[in-house]
């Protein structure tokens, strides 16, 4: 990508890419309502929510944060991907409650995989399993379709 792109990426290159490739295309970096818009007139049929886990620029919103924000329905169902800052199953549901039709993770891989090898990867996946469960069932929801919108809160801030 780098040696082809240059490591610059603007609309112009998605536009290029779109043209180009008549699969699937997935743009991940999406960070505001007018960037997932300009992609969905573009042709992009899915967006990745991401700040690539705050790595490469740490003055970005929190992904989720925009999550909350954007228009669902810019996407079809399933087109809406969110990752960065994920650590529980707790946050899965939170992620789900705020529109995600569904999350990535990437550090707690890797730690699990470096700390105990496959076993590691095995019990974080169990892990994330038992408390994504366990946090849609003290919602009450059956099924993980059943976590949307309404478990969510707006904060009010009182400063
Ligand atoms: C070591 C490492 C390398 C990564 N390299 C890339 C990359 O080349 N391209 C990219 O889009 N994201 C890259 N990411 C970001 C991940 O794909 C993902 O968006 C991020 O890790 C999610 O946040 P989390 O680690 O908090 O779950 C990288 C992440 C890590 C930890």
């Amino acid at each position: 990508m780098s040696q082809q792109v240059g490591g610059k990426m603007s609309w112009q290159t998605i536009k290029t890419i779109r043209d180009k490739w008549s699969g699937k295309l997935i743009l991940k970096g999406i960070l505001s309502q007018q960037d997932a818009i300009k992609a969905q007139k573009l042709g992009v049929d899915a967006i990745i929510v991401s700040n690539h886990g705050g790595r490469q620029l740490d003055k970005v919103p929190s992904a989720v944060s925009v999550l909350s924000e954007l228009d669902k329905s810019l996407f079809n169902k399933d087109y809406l991907v969110f990752d960065s800052g994920i650590r529980s199953g707790g946050d899965i549901v939170s992620s789900l409650a705020s529109g995600a039709d569904f999350v990535f993770l990437g550090r707690p891989f890797l730690y699990a995989l470096a700390s105990g090898g496959k076993q590691g990867v095995d019990y974080l996946i169990e892990k994330l399993i038992k408390e994504l469960s366990n946090t849609a069932q003290l919602l009450g929801c059956m099924v993980v379709d059943d976590i949307d919108s309404k478990y969510v809160v707006e904060r009010t801030r009182n400063i």
